[in-house]
C-alpha cells in the first residue's frame, strides 16, 4: 500500500494558522531570517505580499530563447521591468552567469520584497556536454551511469547560472512514432522507475550545495500514450493502465524527493492536465504526498481554451488554480486574472497561497535568499562546463549505450587497424544532424562525428556520402558509395534519420528507414563485401529489410558530444557492447503499438516456439508476425552467455515472506563481456488481467571469458502485487510464473505458488 508522507506539509501549516497574518513592513522580516525553519519565512514573506506580487510567483515566462505568445509586446525591458515590479516568479530558458546575475539583481536589489528568482531550462541529456539520449543511456542497465549523466548536466547548468533543470521525462510509451520517446526510459514502468529515481538523484544531489538543482518530474500524467503518436494528441487510458502502467514512474520521482512537477499537454479523462484535480489533487498530493510545486507545460493554461475546457484566460486560471496547479508557464494568465478572482471570491487567498508558498518554499531551500549569486560565479562556469572530465563521463555513457543488434560471422568486431575500411553515409560525417532539438546550450560542432572517431581508430578509411542530407540518393551517389566498397575489405554504413528529428513535435507516421538509403545498401549488398550497418536515429525505426542487408546492425541513436568516440570504441572492441533496448522494435507501421507486457487476449497465438498453436480465428496479423522485431531487453554482445539451472528457494511464497530465484549463467564466447539478467514475472491468474511478463527485477554483471556464476534474485509479496480500478493495491494468492533471461523473449521459466 502507499505511504503517505507524514511529515506536516506547507499547506497544513497555512491552513492551521487562524491568526491574520498582514504584516506590516515595519515588523522584523522573519523571512530573512536564515535560522527560522523554513515554513515560518514563507508564512512571513507570504503576509507581506499583495496579491499582484503573490500573482508574479506564479507568473514564469520565457527570457532567451524562441518566440512567446506574447513575446513580440514584451521586449527585454518590458521583462525586467516586470522583474522589478515583481511580477515574475521564474525565467525560462536565460542562460550564462553573465545574463542571470543581471536579471538575478533587479530582482533582489530592486523589487520590493527582494524575491529571488528561480530559472529553468530544458537539461533533457546535458547542458553542454551532450549525453546519448535518455531512450539511449536507459539501455545501459548502468544506474550509476545514469545518475552520473544527470548529475553532470547539474553540474554545467548549476554552473552557468540555472537552478532548476525541466527532467527527468517520465513518461512511459509504446509508440516510435512519438517524436518524444527519445526523452523517456522506454515501455517498461518498472525500470522507467529505476531510471527517473537515479536521475532525479542525479540533479538534486541533497538539494544543499552549488551544483545541486530542481528536477521537474513531467509531464504529468500520461503524455506517452498520445494517440497514434501524433504530438499534442488526444489520451484515452483506462485506470488499471494509469495505475499500473503510467503512474509508477512518476511515482518513483516523486518519491527521490523531485522537488517540481510539469502538467501534460492532454487531457486525462476528458480534462486537460492542468486543469485537472484527480491527477493534482487526488493522485499528486493526496496520494503520493507531493510537497513540491507544479508548473504547467508552455502556455498550457492557456490551451485549455482549445482544449474546449475554458472559456477564456481567466476561466483558464481559476480552473487551473483550483484543480491544483501552480506556476503558470509562459500564458500569462495567473498575472493578468489571479488578483481579480480573489477579489470575486471565485479563489481563496488561502488556495493562492499554497501555491505561491510552495514555489516560495523551494526557493528558501535552494539558500537563494541568504545567496541570489549562489549559482552565479563566472570562473565557476569556465571551469565546470563542457570540461574533459565530464567529456570523458559522456563517452563511457555513449558506449555503454550502443545496442548490437545482429553480428552475423561475427563480423564485428573489426581487430585489423589497418584494415581497409569504405565508410558511407553523410549522417557520418554531419555534426548538424548529430544533435536533436534537446540539444540545450551545446554546439553541434563540438560534437564528434563517426568518421572522426573512426579515424583515430583506423587509418585506411576512405569515406563518401552515398544519400543526401534528406535521404534521398542518385545514381552518381550510388555509384560513388559502390566504388568506395569495392576498394574496400568491409563497408560500414551510417543511415537512419536527423538528430533534430528528435524530441518534441517530431512525430513521424512512418519510421522505416528512408527508400533512398535502402536502395543505396542494396547496391552495396551486391559488391559481396561484409556490410556494417549503424542507425542513427532517436527512437527505434523499422529495421527489418536493412537486417536482412547487412551483416551487422548497430542501433548508435543520438549519442552525444562523444559519438564519435563510442562508436569507434565499440567497433574496434575496444568496448564490448552491453546495451540492451528499453523499446521494443516494430516489425512493420502496422504492428505499433508494440510491447513486451501486454495481455494475453482470450485468444492468444501461444509462444513463438510453441508446439502447438491454435488454427485459426485467434489474435494475430495474417501479414506479419505478432512479435516485435527485436524484443524489449534484446542486445547482443561480441561474446555469448547461456542460462541454466533457473530455480525457486520452494515451490510456495506465503503473504509475509520473499522467494529467492537463481539461474546460472555462463560467459560462453571468446571475450569478456557484460550481460544484463532480466526477471519477469506472470500473474497467472487475477481478478484483474495481468500481463504475459513484467520486468521485476536485473542485474548487469561482467564475466570473464568461461567464468560462471549463479545469480540471485528475491521475490517480495510487493514484486507480486498490483492495482485495481480505483488504485488499490491487491496481492492475490495463486500461481506465478517467473522468467529470467537476457531479453523479455528468450528466457527459462518456474512456477510457484502464493498462498
Ligand atoms: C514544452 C515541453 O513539452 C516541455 O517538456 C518543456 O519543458 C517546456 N516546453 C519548456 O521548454
Amino acid at each position: 500500500m502507499f505511504k503517505i508522507h507524514k511529515r506536516i506539509t506547507l499547506a497544513t501549516v497555512l491552513m492551521l494558522s487562524t491568526t491574520s497574518i498582514a504584516f506590516s513592513q515595519t515588523k522584523k522580516a522573519v523571512y530573512l531570517d536564515k535560522n527560522a525553519p523554513i515554513e515560518t519565512r514563507v508564512k512571513d514573506l507570504l503576509g507581506r505580499m499583495t496579491l499582484e506580487e503573490k500573482a508574479g510567483q506564479l507568473n514564469q515566462i520565457n527570457y532567451g530563447m524562441f518566440t512567446g505568445p506574447d513575446n513580440k509586446v514584451d521586449g527585454e525591458q518590458k521583462k525586467l521591468d516586470l522583474v522589478r515590479q515583481g511580477k515574475i516568479g521564474s525565467f525560462l530558458n536565460t542562460l550564462g552567469v553573465v545574463k542571470i546575475k543581471k536579471v538575478q539583481q533587479i530582482a533582489v536589489e530592486q523589487s520590493r520584497l527582494k524575491i529571488p528568482l528561480l530559472f529553468g531550462f530544458d537539461v533533457i541529456h546535458g547542458y553542454r556536454t551532450l549525453f546519448p539520449i535518455p531512450l539511449a543511456e536507459a539501455c545501459s542497465w548502468d544506474m550509476e551511469q545514469v545518475f552520473q549523466n544527470s548529475r553532470i548536466a547539474a553540474k554545467e547548468s548549476a554552473a552557468s547560472g540555472l537552478n532548476w533543470a525541466f527532467a527527468p521525462m517520465c513518461d512511459v510509451s509504446n509508440d516510435p512514432r512519438w517524436g518524444r520517446v527519445m526523452e523517456g526510459a522506454g515501455e517498461d514502468p518498472y525500470y522507467g522507475s529505476v531510471i527517473a529515481a537515479a536521475r532525479v538523484k542525479g540533479f538534486q544531489g541533497n538539494l544543499d550545495g552549488v551544483f545541486d538543482i530542481l528536477a521537474c518530474v513531467k509531464h504529468f500524467a500520461v503524455y506517452g500514450a498520445v494517440e497514434a503518436g501524433r504530438e499534442y494528441n488526444n489520451v484515452d487510458v483506462s485506470r488499471v493502465a494509469f495505475y499500473n502502467k503510467y503512474l509508477p514512474p512518476y511515482t518513483a520521482a516523486i518519491k527521490s524527493g523531485a522537488a517540481t512537477v510539469m502538467t501534460s499537454f492532454n487531457v486525462f479523462d476528458g480534462v486537460p492536465a492542468s486543469g485537472n484535480s484527480f491527477l493534482l489533487t487526488d493522485i499528486l498530493q493526496n496520494r503520493l504526498g507531493f510537497k513540491g510545486f507544479v508548473v504547467s507545460d508552455w502556455n498550457a493554461f492557456a490551451e485549455m481554451i482549445a482544449h474546449g475546457y475554458a472559456e477564456d484566460k481567466k476561466d483558464a486560471v481559476y480552473k487551473a488554480l483550483k484543480a491544483g496547479s501552480m506556476m503558470d508557464m509562459e500564458s500569462r494568465t495567473a498575472i493578468a486574472f489571479l488578483p481579480e478572482l480573489v477579489k470575486e471570491g471565485k479563489l481563496t487567498e488561502a488556495e493562492v497561497d499554497k501555491a505561491v508558498g510552495a514555489i516560495l518554499y523551494y526557493k528558501f531551500k535552494l539558500g537563494l535568499f541568504e545567496n541570489p549569486y549562489k549559482f552565479l560565479d563566472e570562473k565557476r562556469e569556465k571551469e565546470n562546463v563542457f570540461n574533459a572530465e565530464n567529456r570523458k563521463v559522456a563517452r563511457e555513457a555513449a558506449k555503454k549505450s550502443i545496442l548490437l543488434l545482429k553480428n552475423n560471422n561475427e563480423v564485428l568486431p573489426l581487430k585489423n587497424p589497418n584494415q581497409k575500411i569504405a565508410l558511407i553515409g553523410f549522417y557520418a560525417n554531419s555534426k548538424p544532424d548529430m544533435v536533436d532539438m534537446w540539444k540545450a546550450s551545446a554546439d553541434a560542432h563540438d560534437c564528434l562525428t563517426i568518421h572522426e572517431g573512426l579515424k583515430k581508430q583506423f587509418s585506411n578509411i576512405t569515406f563518401v556520402d552515398g544519400y543526401k542530407q534528406d535521404n534521398s540518393t542518385s545514381p552518381e551517389l550510388i555509384n560513388q558509395a559502390v566504388k568506395n566498397a569495392e576498394n574496400a575489405e568491409v563497408v560500414i554504413i551510417n543511415i537512419g534519420i536527423t538528430g533534430n528529428l528528435s524530441g518534441e513535435d517530431k512525430s513521424l507516421a512512418d519510421i522505416a528507414i528512408a527508400q533512398g538509403q535502402v536502395e543505396l545498401l542494396k547496391a552495396l549488398k551486391k559488391t559481396g563485401k561484409p556490410i556494417i550497418t549503424l542507425v542513427s536515429s532517436g527512437r527505434p525505426m523499422i529495421l527489418n529489410e536493412v537486417q536482412g542487408l547487412s551483416d551487422a546492425l548497430v542501433q548508435c541513436w543520438v549519442l552525444g558530444t562523444e559519438t564519435g568516440n563510442a562508436v569507434a570504441e565499440v567497433l574496434s572492441g575496444k568496448y564490448n557492447p552491453s546495451a540492451k533496448t528499453v523499446m521494443s522494435f516494430p516489425y512493420s507501421l502496422g504492428q505499433i503499438p508494440v510491447y513486451y507486457n501486454h495481455f494475453n487476449t482470450g485468444r492468444p497465438a501461444g509462444e513463438p516456439n510453441a508446439k502447438e498453436k491454435p488454427t485459426d480465428f485467434y489474435s494475430r496479423f495474417h501479414d506479419i508476425p505478432n512479435e516485435p522485431f527485436y524484443p524489449f531487453g534484446y542486445g547482443l554482445s561480441y561474446t555469448t552467455f547461456n542460462y541454466s539451472n533457473l530455480k525457486t528457494s520452494a515451490p510456495v511464497m506465503d503473504e509475509k515472506g520473499s522467494l529467492s530465484v537463481s539461474v546460472d549463467l555462463q560467459n560462453s564466447g571468446k571475450y569478456d563481456g557484460e550481460e544484463v539478467v532480466q526477471l519477469y514475472i506472470q500473474d497467472v491468474t487475477a481478478s484483474i488481467v495481468r500481463p504475459v511478463k513484467e520486468l521485476k527485477a536485473f542485474k548487469k554483471l561482467l564475466l570473464k571469458t568461461g567464468e560462471k556464476t549463479t545469480v540471485e534474485f528475491k521475490i517480495t509479496p510487493n514484486d507480486l502485487s498490483f492495482f485495481d480500478q480505483n488504485g488499490n493495491s491487491i496481492l492475490e494468492k495463486g500461481k506465478f510464473k517467473v522468467y529470467v533471461g537476457g531479453n523479455s523473449r528468450d528466457v527459462l521459466a518456474a512456477l510457484f505458488e502464493l498462498k
